[in-house]
C-alpha cells in the first residue's frame, strides 16, 4: 500500500488528476472505475480543466461507476447518474455510450446486479477510484459485507444515510437501498486509488493504516490488493 500525502483538498484533487492522466497517457482507452461523493468532485473538476485548457481528450476511455441508489430516477438531481453527468461527463468529450452505472430503477434488480458484474468482468477495470465512508465503507459496501460479495443490492447504514443527507432536501428523502459493486468486484481492478480529505475521515484513515483487516471495516480489504495507493490530505492523516 503506497501512501501519498497532500496538503489539502485542492492539492489532493490535483495529485489525483495527475495520477489519472498519467494512467491515460500510458493507456488512452483505459477503463476507469469511478466514484461519487464530495471526495472525487475536485478531481473531476481538474480533469475538466485539462480538457478545456489543454485539449486532453477522454474520447477513448470507458468508465464504470461503483454504485447507484435504488428507486431514484436516473434524471433525479440526487442520483449518481446525475452526479456524474453534471460533475464530469457533460463537460468532456467522452461518448455517453462509454459510461456505465448500475440501473437503480431496473424492474429485475437481481438480474441488473448480474448484468453489472458481467460488465465489470468484460471491461476489466484498469484503475478504480474510491472514496471512503466514515465507517470504512467503499462503494456502498457497509461494515459486515462479506469480502467475497460481487455486485449486489444493499441496505444503507443509518450513519451513511445521515452522512449523505446533506445532498437531499431531508433525511427521509435519502434512499434506503442501493446497487453497489461488491468488495470482490472492486478487488478485481488492476489498480486502486483511494482518496480521503478532511478531519471527518481521520478515524477511518487511522483504522485503515493500522493494517488490521476485517469485514467490520470494508476498506481494510485493500491490504490484500497488490496495487493500492492511498492519497490523503493532512487533516485526514492527522491522527496517523
Ligand atoms: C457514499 C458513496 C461512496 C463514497 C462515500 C463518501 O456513500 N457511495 O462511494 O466514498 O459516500 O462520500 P464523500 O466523498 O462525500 O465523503
Amino acid at each position: 500500500m503506497n501512501i501519498v500525502r497532500a496538503s489539502n483538498y485542492e492539492d489532493m484533487s490535483k495529485k489525483a488528476a495527475e495520477y489519472v492522466l498519467r494512467k491515460l497517457s500510458e493507456k488512452p482507452d483505459a477503463v476507469l472505475g469511478l466514484a461519487t461523493g464530495s471526495t472525487p468532485a475536485g478531481l473531476y473538476e481538474q480533469l475538466i480543466i485539462e480538457h478545456q485548457k489543454r485539449n486532453v481528450s477522454y474520447r477513448q476511455i470507458r468508465t464504470i461507476n461503483l454504485d447507484e441508489y435504488i428507486g431514484l430516477p436516473a434524471d433525479d438531481e440526487n442520483s449518481y447518474h446525475s452526479f456524474m453527468n453534471t460533475q464530469l461527463f457533460r463537460h468532456i468529450d467522452i461518448p455517453l455510450a462509454n459510461t456505465h452505472l448500475p440501473n437503480g430503477e431496473a424492474a429485475d434488480l437481481p438480474a441488473e446486479c448480474s448484468r453489472y458484474e458481467a460488465l465489470i468482468d468484460h471491461l476489466g477495470i484498469d484503475l478504480q477510484l474510491l472514496g471512503i465512508g466514515e465507517n470504512g465503507h467503499i462503494g456502498f459496501n457497509e461494515p459486515g459485507t462479506s469480502f467475497g460479495q460481487t455486485t449486489h443490492m444493499t441496505t444503507l447504514a443509518e450513519s451513511t444515510r445521515q452522512a449523505n443527507a446533506r445532498f437531499f432536501p431531508s433525511i427521509e428523502a435519502v434512499p434506503q437501498q442501493a446497487i453497489t459493486m461488491g468488495i470482490a468486484s472492486i478487488m478485481k481492478s488492476r489498480e486502486i486509488l483511494l482518496m480521503a480529505s478532511g478531519r471527518r475521515k481521520a478515524a477511518a484513515i487511522e483504522r485503515l493504516m493500522s493494517g488490521e483487516t476485517g469485514e467490520d471495516f470494508p476498506a481494510s480489504v485493500l491490504h490484500r490488493h497488490p496495487h493500492v495507493t492511498i492519497l490523503a490530505d493532512e487533516e485526514a492523516l492527522s491522527t496517523v
